[in-house]
């Protein structure tokens, strides 16, 4: 069931729009490219798919949802999984990135595969718009912490222990109860006042948490 709509709900569109054009223009004929999920990434999506038919590329796709391998699906561009190849190169968004280029991402759910396509490239361009840059991160948004559905207790504790003053169960957007994701998994929202350098590690030793959404220490590309 699709949760969210990043064809029709993309704010800040232009700016978007102009960094899908940009990426769109890396793309070379034979080229394995991890997909990115989101609405910067949608609008990417489409602009690869407008170049591979016009000029008759040769692409593979890594889609990092269900959402966006549907959507290579109709735009006609093959897709393999990270089992079959590594990604020569791979874009995303993100929702906040701060001054050591340190990411907040997976407020769409797609975290899990987006940290996996991200770690098995050399290459990644993280593109964002203006409304992404913070200078502390966790400002604007909370961390996402994808978890077993029979742990969040344990989870919540944990988080909360490790600093959280806040951790909300991510509700559906399309049905009663909690957001399922990709994997039949839960998301967390965690509020911290402060995000040490150490948490991306800290929040995966719980026992329960399947992956978050800190991206610390990367070796990241940043379009804007
Ligand atoms: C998806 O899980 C996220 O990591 C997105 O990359 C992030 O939420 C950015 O989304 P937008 O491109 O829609 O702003």
């Amino acid at each position: 069931m699709q949760e969210f709509d990043w064809k029709n709900n993309v704010d800040n569109r232009e700016q978007k729009q102009k960094l899908a054009k940009r990426i769109a223009k890396r793309v070379k004929d034979g080229d394995i490219i991890g997909f990115g999920s989101g609405s910067t990434s949608y609008l990417a999506v489409e602009e690869i798919a407008k170049r591979v038919h016009e000029e008759n590329l040769k692409i593979k796709a890594i889609p990092t949802s269900t959402i966006i391998e549907e959507i290579c699906k109709k735009l006609k561009i093959e897709t393999i999984t990270l089992s079959e190849a590594k990604p020569d190169w791979c874009f995303d968004g993100a929702d906040e990135v701060d001054l050591h280029n340190w990411l907040i991402k997976g407020m769409g759910a797609a975290l899990y595969r987006e940290k996996m396509n991200i770690k098995a490239s050399e290459e990644n361009y993280i593109l964002v718009d203006s409304s992404k840059f913070v200078e502390k991160l966790g400002q604007n948004h909370p961390v996402p912490v994808e978890c077993k559905i029979d742990k969040i207790d344990i989870v919540k504790e944990a988080l909360k222990k490790l600093g959280a003053t806040n951790v909300e169960i991510k509700e559906s957007n399309v049905g009663e109860g909690m957001l399922i994701t990709d994997n039949g998994n839960a998301l967390l929202f965690a509020e911290f006042p402060k995000i040490e350098p150490n948490f991306e590690e800290e929040i995966n030793k719980i026992d329960g948490v399947v992956e978050n959404g800190l991206f610390i220490g990367y070796n990241l590309i940043i379009i804007k």
